[in-house]
């Protein structure tokens, strides 16, 4: 019994801001933020968009790379999703209430569905994969549909410029489905291995302070700010450095198998001087990183799927290939996924 991402899909908004259009409204310029962190530009939700919008969209994109890969209709497909999961950090509703993963279901007819979301920040894809791959592990489960969906730009400081021209908006979506392919010996498939942990007592360097129980907004209380990111950048870039290579190093020691038998990695789109850092820290050769983020910017939890669903449609994902994905963030959270594709 194996578990096999078997289709993705991808949804970012219309608009797409470039660093030079960024610097109009905001004290920065192109030539900072591309040396600083490899962004180019990022896109930014309309007002009249919403999370569950963009997950629904990637969803449905998902659903149909899979009907067209089996001959199976789209519907019949969402109504065989036995769960779906909504990572997300910026959902629709304060709390969660209700869960996007709700409104997604609705949106897209996978009327069988369960659905929960989840808030692991940046790391959201990752704890997703584990999670799903226990979930089919037992009963009668067969297919889940995880989407990582985040408009961070809604709880975005435009007026802090250490922030805002990091982040952008956008979902992905990925259909695991449980399979009768071996996941040990030869010929082995799907998802091989997940490390997950935590480091709370760096809680504070990636937060929203504002608007939960433990600061909830008062009655008549005037408010400067909605609730938004605060960071501590280098406390991250020190721990995305050390994670992102521990989390490798392990991975592939666990497995048995050496850097040089990976087709891709694909870190969580953060900042390619962090990559760049960890690559040179494992001595691993230049280009095994897949890298997007001079485009899309850190859209947080769908950053590592949206780069798996470019990829995949551009054929660059072969049957067969050992591939690793490594993310890392608020929580601080951290974790890593060897799949055979
Ligand atoms: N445009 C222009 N100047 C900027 C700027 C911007 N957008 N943001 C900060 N600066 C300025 C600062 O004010 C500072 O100026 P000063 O020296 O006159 O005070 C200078 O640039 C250096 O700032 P600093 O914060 O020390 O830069 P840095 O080299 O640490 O880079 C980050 C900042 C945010 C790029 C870096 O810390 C980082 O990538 N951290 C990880 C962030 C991350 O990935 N978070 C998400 C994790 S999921």
């Amino acid at each position: 019994m194996a578990f096999e991402i078997v289709a993705t899909g991808r949804a970012l908004p219309k608009n797409r801001i470039t660093n030079d259009e960024l610097s109009a409204t905001v004290d920065t310029n192109d030539e900072w933020i591309r040396s600083h962190t490899g962004i180019g530009s990022r896109y930014i939700a309309g007002e009249d968009v919403a999370t569950s919008d963009l997950a629904a969209l990637a969803a449905k994109r998902a659903l149909a790379a899979l009907a067209k890969k089996t001959g199976e209709p789209e519907n019949s497909i969402a109504e065989s999703i036995d769960v779906i999961i909504v990572s997300t950090s910026s959902g629709d509703y304060v709390g969660g209430v209700p869960p996007t993963s709700c409104v997604v279901q609705n949106k897209i007819g996978a009327k069988n569905a369960a659905a929960f979301d989840m808030a692991v920040c940046c790391t959201g894809f990752i704890y997703g994969l584990e999670i799903a791959s226990g979930l089919l592990s037992t009963g009668s489960r067969k297919r889940i549909l995880l989407i990582c969906a985040e408009l961070l730009s809604r709880i975005t400081d435009w007026s802090d410029r250490g922030t805002c021209v990091l982040f952008g908006d956008g979902a992905a979506a990925v259909i695991i489905e449980k399979t009768q392919a071996p996941l040990t010996g030869d010929g082995k498939r799907g998802i091989l291995r997940c490390l997950l942990g935590a480091d709370g007592g760096g809680a504070e360097s990636l937060i929203v302070r504002r608007g939960g129980s433990k600061n909830p907004y008062r009655k008549n209380e005037v408010v400067d700010k909605p609730p938004h990111i605060e960071m501590d950048g280098r406390a991250v870039y020190n721990f995305a450095v050390k994670t992102i290579t521990d989390v490798i190093s392990k991975l592939l020691e666990q497995e048995g198998v050496g850097i040089s038998d990976l087709a891709v990695i694909i870190p969580h789109q953060a900042n390619v001087r962090i990559v760049e850092a960890a690559r040179k820290r494992l001595g691993a050769p230049e280009g095994v990183f897949y890298t997007n983020m001079e485009e899309y910017a850190n859209t947080s939890a769908a950053s590592i799927p949206i780069a798996l669903d470019e990829l995949n449609e551009a054929g660059r994902l072969k049957k067969g290939d050992l591939i690793m994905v490594v993310g890392f963030g608020g929580g601080l959270t951290f974790g890593g996924a060897l799949i055979v594709w």
